[in-house]
C-alpha cells in the first residue's frame, strides 16, 4: 500500500526489526500475502466484479490464517493505489490495467505486495518497467546503503524504459500494527540520507506511469483508519468507533462496515469521525496527468544477501 508523501514532514516512527520474537509471524504474514496476491492475480480477467475479487481476496487470506493489515485494493488505469470497492460496486472488468495490492498481517507483523495485471496486453512495456525496477531495488536493500540509491536505482530503470516513476508515491517501513513507518524508500533519487540496517523490514514498491508521475488526491474515499479516540455526539459514529478499535489502527474498508448500519446511516457515522478528527481517509490516488500506472511491491528484509518476504 502505497505512501503518499505530502512533503510536510516525516511519517511516524522507524522500520521495526525483526527478531527471534517476532520472525515467525512476520514470515508467516509476508508467505499468506503472497499466496493470496497469486490467487487474486489469477482472479483479475474481464467480466469479473473487482468488489467480487476483493471479497474472495480477504477470504482467502482468513483461510490461510491471516487477518488483513488493510482491504484488499484494485485500482485501474491511472488510478495507482487505495482504490477499494465499496458494497455497490458493480465495476466490471473489460480491458483495464489492473494493481492488487493486499497486505495481511499475523499478530500486527505486515507482509505487503502488489502487482500488476494488463487485461488489454497493450502494456507489457510499463509492467515490466515497475517490475525491473523492483527488482533493482531488491538488490540494494543491504546494510549501509544510503535510501536515495534504492530510489536512484528504481528512477533509472523505469526511465531508461521511457516512462516515469511516480514521485510522490513511496515504499514504508512496516512495524507491529504499523503499515507505513519512517523510513521512506524513495522512488526516485530524492537525496535522502538515512542508510538501511540489517534486519529492517521494508515495503518496496516502484510504480511507474507513462504519465508526468505525480499523484493527487480525489474524493470518495472507502478506506479509513482510526487515529485517535475523540468523544461522538452521533450513536451511529460512537458505535463505528468502538467497533473499529480491534482494527489497531490499521485501515480498514466502508464495505466491511456494511452489515452494522443502513448505508446513509454508515456514510453520515463515517463523515463525523473524519471531521471529528478521529479517522483518516485514504482517497484513491490518481495520476495528475491521467498517464496509466503500473506498480510492483514486495516486503523485504535487510540484508548482505537482501531477502525478499513475499516471493511467490
Ligand atoms: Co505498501
Amino acid at each position: 500500500m502505497g505512501y503518499l508523501n505530502t512533503g510536510g514532514g516525516k511519517s511516524e516512527g522507524s522500520a521495526n526489526l525483526m527478531t527471534d520474537g517476532n520472525r515467525e509471524d512476520w514470515e508467516n504474514a509476508c508467505r499468506i500475502a503472497a499466496q493470496a496476491l497469486d490467487y487474486g492475480c489469477g482472479l483479475i480477467r474481464p467480466g469479473a466484479k473487482v468488489r467480487d475479487i476483493a471479497e474472495s481476496v480477504e477470504k482467502k487470506i482468513l483461510e490461510l490464517g491471516g487477518q488483513m493489515a488493510f482491504p484488499a485494493q484494485l485500482s485501474l488505469d491511472s488510478t495507482a493505489a487505495h482504490s477499494c470497492p465499496d458494497v455497490n460496486d458493480a465495476t466490471e472488468l473489460k480491458s483495464e490495467l489492473v494493481k492488487l495490492d493486499i497486505g495481511v498481517h499475523v499478530n500486527g507483523w505486515i507482509g505487503d505486495n502488489a502487482r500488476t495485471v494488463d487485461l488489454s496486453g497493450q502494456h507489457a512495456a510499463l509492467v515490466k518497467a515497475s517490475r525491473d525496477a523492483l527488482e533493482a531495488a531488491v538488490k540494494l536493500m543491504r546494510p549501509e546503503v544510503r535510501l536515495a540509491e534504492v530510489g536512484r536505482a528504481i528512477q533509472e530503470t523505469i526511465s531508461a524504459a521511457g516512462f516515469a516513476p511516480i514521485r510522490n508515491l513511496s515504499g514504508h517501513g512496516l512495524g507491529q500494527y504499523m503499515v507505513h513507518i519512517a523510513p521512506n524508500v524513495p522512488n526516485f533519487d530524492s537525496g535522502e540520507r538515512t542508510v538501511l540496517q540489517e534486519g529492517q523490514v521494508f515495503a518496496v514498491e516502484p510504480f511507474a506511469t507513462s504519465g508526468q508521475g505525480l499523484v493527487v488526491d480525489t474524493s470518495n474515499a472507502t478506506i479509513f483508519s482510526i487515529v485517535q479516540q475523540r468523544p461522538q455526539r452521533d450513536a451511529g459514529a460512537k458505535q463505528l468507533l468502538e467497533h473499529c478499535a480491534h482494527y489497531n489502527g490499521l485501515p480498514f474498508a466502508a464495505r466491511w462496515l456494511a452489515p452494522l448500519m443502513p448505508q446513509f446511516r454508515l456514510s453520515l457515522a463515517l463523515r463525523s469521525l473524519q471531521s471529528s478528527g478521529a479517522m483518516r481517509a485514504y482517497p484513491p490516488l490518481v495520476e495528475k496527468t491521467r498517464g496509466l500506472v503500473s506498480q510492483a511491491e514486495y516486503t523485504v528484509l535487510v540484508k548482505d544477501k537482501p531477502v525478499v518476504l513475499t516471493r511467490s
